[in-house]
C-alpha cells in the first residue's frame, strides 16, 4: 500500500449500507428512515422516533404500546450496581461514570446479548445512570424511576424531583441527536459490534468516542469557552486568538455539513423563542460567536453544529454542564444500537490497513547496561 491510498480520518470512505438515516451536507438536511427531522421534532416523541429508528416504520397503536412498556419497564439498576456508583470519586465525570457503568451491567448479562431486545432495556436504564450519579455526586437521596411516566419526563423527574414544564422541549432535543449516519461513535462502535461482541461492549465503545472533545464533548466546551468569554465585547478578540493559535472553537465545524447543521438551526430557533420571554444566559455572546465565526471562515463554510446551541438550552434548564454530553449519549444509543445491528444482517469484521513507515531490517542486540 502507498500513502496516496491513505484516507485520513476516512473522510469521503463508505463503510456500510444504511437504510436508517440520510444526511445531506450541502442542503443541511438530516432525514431519519425517510421522514425529516423538522417533522419529527414537531410532531413526534422520543418513544416513537426511536421505535421509527429501530424498527423502520412509525409505529401503529399495539406497537406504540410495546415501546413505551418495553422502555418505562426496564429503567432499574441492580442495586450492587448503585452501591457500587456509592463509592466512585465524587468528581467523576459524568461520561466516565456513565461508560463504566453501561461496561458493569455487561457482567450482569448473557454474552448472547446483541438483541433489539437488550438495546432497548439498555436505552431504557441509560437515563437512570446518568440521573442516580447526578443525584449521589450532589448528596441528594436517589429518586426511583416511575413507570407511569414517559422516557424525557422520568429522566427530568429522578435528576430534579419534579416535572419542570420544558420537558416537551428536552425530548425533542434528545430526537434531534438520535442519529446522524456513520458519525464517529456510530462507526467505533459498529466496528465493536462487528466483532461479534456484546451490546454492552458495543455501547461502552461508543460513549467513549462521544465523550472527545472532538464529537459530543464539544457542547461541554462550548459552555466553558462562553463562561470563559463572559462579555459579548471580547468576543472578537477571544475568536482571533483561538484561530491566531490554530485552536479549534468548540461547536463549529462538521465533516459532512457545509452549510448550517439543520440540528443546529433548530436548537437556535428554540433558545430564540424562549428568550423572547425570559433571559437565557450566555445567548448574547453566543449569537456573536457565531457572528464572528461564520465571517472569519467564510471561505471555508464553517457554521454552528448541534453542540453550540444545545449546551445554551441545557444550561438553561439548570442541568450542569458536565452532564451534557450525558443527554446526548442518552438520545445516540437509539442511533448506535440501529446500526450495530443493521451491520450485523450482512456482518464482516472491520480490518483497515495502516501504511508502514518504520524501519525495518534491524538486527536484535542486547541493550541491558547501555547508558
Ligand atoms: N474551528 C476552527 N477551524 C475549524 C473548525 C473549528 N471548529 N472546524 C474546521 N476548521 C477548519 C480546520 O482548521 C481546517 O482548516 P485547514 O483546511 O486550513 O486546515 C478545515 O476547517 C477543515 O477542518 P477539519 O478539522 O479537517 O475537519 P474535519 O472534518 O476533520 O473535522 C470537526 C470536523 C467537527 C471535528 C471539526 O470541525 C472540529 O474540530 N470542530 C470543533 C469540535 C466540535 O464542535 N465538534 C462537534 C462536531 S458535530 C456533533 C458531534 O459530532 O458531536
Amino acid at each position: 500500500m502507498k500513502k496516496e491510498d491513505l484516507k485520513h480520518g476516512l473522510e469521503g470512505v463508505a463503510v456500510a449500507i444504511s437504510s436508517i438515516s440520510y444526511v445531506d451536507g450541502e442542503k443541511g438536511k438530516l432525514v431519519y428512515r425517510g421522514f425529516e427531522i423538522e417533522d419529527l421534532v414537531e410532531n413526534s416523541y422520543f418513544e416513537e422516533v426511536a421505535y421509527l429508528i429501530w424498527f423502520g416504520s412509525l409505529p401503529n397503536e399495539n406497537e406504540e404500546d410495546f415501546i413505551k412498556s418495553m422502555l418505562s419497564k426496564k429503567r432499574n439498576l441492580p442495586e450492587n450496581i448503585v452501591e457500587m456508583m456509592r463509592l466512585f470519586p465524587e468528581n467523576a465525570h459524568p461520561m466516565a461514570v456513565l461508560r463504566s457503568v453501561v461496561s458493569m451491567l455487561g457482567m450482569y448479562s448473557k454474552e448472547d446479548n446483541s438483541t433489539l431486545e437488550n438495546a432497548i432495556n439498555l436505552t431504557a436504564k441509560i437515563p437512570t445512570i446518568i440521573a442516580y450519579w447526578y443525584r449521589i455526586k450532589n448528596n441528594l437521596p436517589i429518586i426511583y424511576p416511575e413507570e407511569h411516566l414517559n422516557h424525557s419526563e422520568n429522566f427530568l423527574y429522578m435528576m430534579f424531583g419534579e416535572l419542570p414544564e420544558y420537558s416537551k422541549c428536552f425530548d425533542k432535543a434528545l430526537i434531534l441527536h438520535m442519529e446522524q449516519g456513520m458519525n464517529a461513535s456510530t462507526f467505533a462502535s459498529t466496528v465493536t459490534s462487528s466483532t461479534l461482541s456484546d451490546i454492552y461492549s458495543v455501547i461502552t465503545t461508543a460513549i467513549g468516542t462521544l465523550k472527545g472533545p472532538l464529537h459530543g464533548g464539544a457542547n461541554e466546551k462550548v459552555l466553558e469557552m462562553l463562561e470563559e468569554i463572559g462579555d459579548i465585547e471580547k468576543v472578537p478578540e477571544y475568536i482571533d486568538n483561538l484561530i491566531r493559535n490554530k485552536k479549534k472553537i468548540m461547536g463549529f465545524g462538521h465533516r459532512i455539513y457545509k452549510t448550517y447543521d439543520p440540528r443546529a438551526k433548530i436548537l437556535k430557533k428554540w433558545v430564540q423563542e424562549i428568550s423572547a420571554h425570559e433571559k437565557v444566559d450566555f445567548f448574547d455572546i453566543a449569537l456573536k460567536v457565531e457572528d464572528v465565526v461564520v465571517e472569519r471562515f467564510k471561505d471555508k463554510n464553517i457554521y454552528p453544529n448541534v453542540d453550540f446551541y444545545s449546551g445554551i438550552l441545557y444550561n438553561h434548564f439548570g442541568i450542569p454542564k458536565e452532564f451534557f454530553t450525558t443527554i446526548f449519549a442518552m438520545a445516540r444509543i437509539v442511533g448506535w444500537t440501529a446500526h450495530a445491528m443493521e451491520y450485523r444482517k450482512n456482518n464482516r469484521i472491520f480490518r483497515p490497513r495502516s501504511i508502514y513507515n518504520g524501519p525495518k531490517d534491524l538486527k536484535y542486540k542486547d541493550m541491558k547496561g547501555v547508558e
